[in-house]
């Protein structure tokens, strides 16, 4: 078999659940699960998490559906709400919560007959820009659905856009914003992503939403007591498949990026753009081998990529090869680290790892 597996760690998992909890602890934390749970499997998650959660969030009704019927009995919270009328029916048939963000949803909720009222959260546009009402249409908005017989357990919610940065000035707007409008609504609040969990505690609210969180990357722009003690959840482990001596001066891989500056040892690693692995990773992007750090040499293929391991004199055909998490050895490789070799984040990554690399799922990982 192909040695490329994506191992799921689910301790770790709860571990970094129970943080977020412990960061916000007048809050509740619903766990944020959609993207198949940023691509670590939402329904194996959810499993592992259902316990302990008051609820989980995803995008839309396909993803909580499927936690359904997968048996998943608690609450599930649907993001952006429905995407076409018809969807209630079957929020009402799976006992969904949904968030309203727009004046159609609104005017289909209150002209629909649910057998029970629909717990829902009324998204607010604080300054994302992105969904929700304005500021200046809530008080209309809350007040219709408040006392509406299709409604319960109303809640304000908002989004972040800048709750990872150190400098807080556009959070801060915002969360003033916010809470102004909650004061004169005395409505209860749902606002806080990951970095907003582990940064703003004004922002905990009655709920919040970690996602990013969970799986063990560190949202923040600087890392701090806490995120340092989150443990990653997947761990992207291949081997070595071939080795290679270069003479100085040979190239490596399409194009010659990489050229050797001496006589290299070049290892031939199971994982490529084909599986997820972001082909814009650069000379120099870390992997370890054996648990030691190593680097890319010259630009990733669609089922390779090649690292130079002439510092590992150990290396041989069969020697792990960690993409990001953890090595056999312990060694952690974060993936925000990766990510930024790549010029993107940890987000992308994570949900891009593609369905031809199998999950592992383990309760302990070593
Ligand atoms: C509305 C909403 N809430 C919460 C989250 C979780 O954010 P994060 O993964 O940064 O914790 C997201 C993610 O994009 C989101 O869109």
């Amino acid at each position: 078999m192909r040695p490329l597996v994506a191992h799921i760690d689910l301790g770790a998992l709860r571990h970094n659940y129970q943080l977020a909890c412990r960061c916000a602890p007048q809050s509740r934390s619903v766990a944020v699960i959609k993207a198949d749970a940023y691509g670590h499997g939402a329904l194996e998650c959810a499993r592992a998490l259902e316990a302990d959660v008051p609820a989980f969030a995803v995008a839309c009704i396909e993803e909580a559906i499927s936690l359904r019927e997968g048996g998943i009995k608690v609450p599930i919270v649907l993001l952006e709400g429905i995407f076409t009328a018809d969807e209630l029916a079957l929020v009402d048939q799976y006992n969904f919560w949904i968030s309203v963000h727009t004046e159609w949803q609104v005017a289909a909720l209150l002209a629909f007959s649910p057998r029970q009222p629909i717990p829902v959260w009324m998204k607010v546009d604080s300054g994302m820009h992105r969904l929700g009402f304005s500021l200046d249409e809530a008080p209309d908005v809350w007040q219709r659905l408040v006392n509406a017989p299709q409604v319960t357990a109303l809640h304000l919610m908002s989004h972040f856009a800048t709750a990872d940065a150190r400098e807080g000035s556009y959070f801060n707007q915002q969360m003033t914003a916010l809470t102004t409008l909650a004061e004169s609504l005395d409505a209860p609040l749902c606002l806080a992503n990951s970095p907003a969990t582990l940064a703003w505690p004004i922002a905990h609210g009655d709920w919040n939403r970690p996602g990013v969180m969970l799986y063990g990357s560190d949202p923040l722009e600087e890392a701090n007591e806490i995120t340092r003690q989150l443990r990653p959840v997947m761990s992207l482990r291949s081997e070595i498949i071939a080795l290679r001596e270069l003479e100085e001066g040979e190239p490596v891989g399409y194009g010659g990026r990489w050229r050797a500056s001496r006589r290299s040892k070049i290892a031939v690693v199971a994982a490529g753009y084909g599986d997820g692995y972001d082909r814009h990773a650069v000379d120099g992007t870390p992997v370890l081998v054996n648990g030691q750090r190593c680097a890319i040499a010259g630009k990733v293929s669609m089922d390779m990529l090649t690292v130079d391991v002439t510092d590992v004199p150990e290396a041989v055909i069969g020697s792990e090869v960690v993409l990001w998490g953890s090595a056999s050895n312990g060694v952690v490789l974060p993936v925000d680290e990766v990510a930024r070799y790549c010029d993107t984040i940890s987000y992308t990554l994570l949900t891009g790892v593609l369905p031809r690399v199998p999950r592992r799922y383990h309760s302990a990982f070593a």
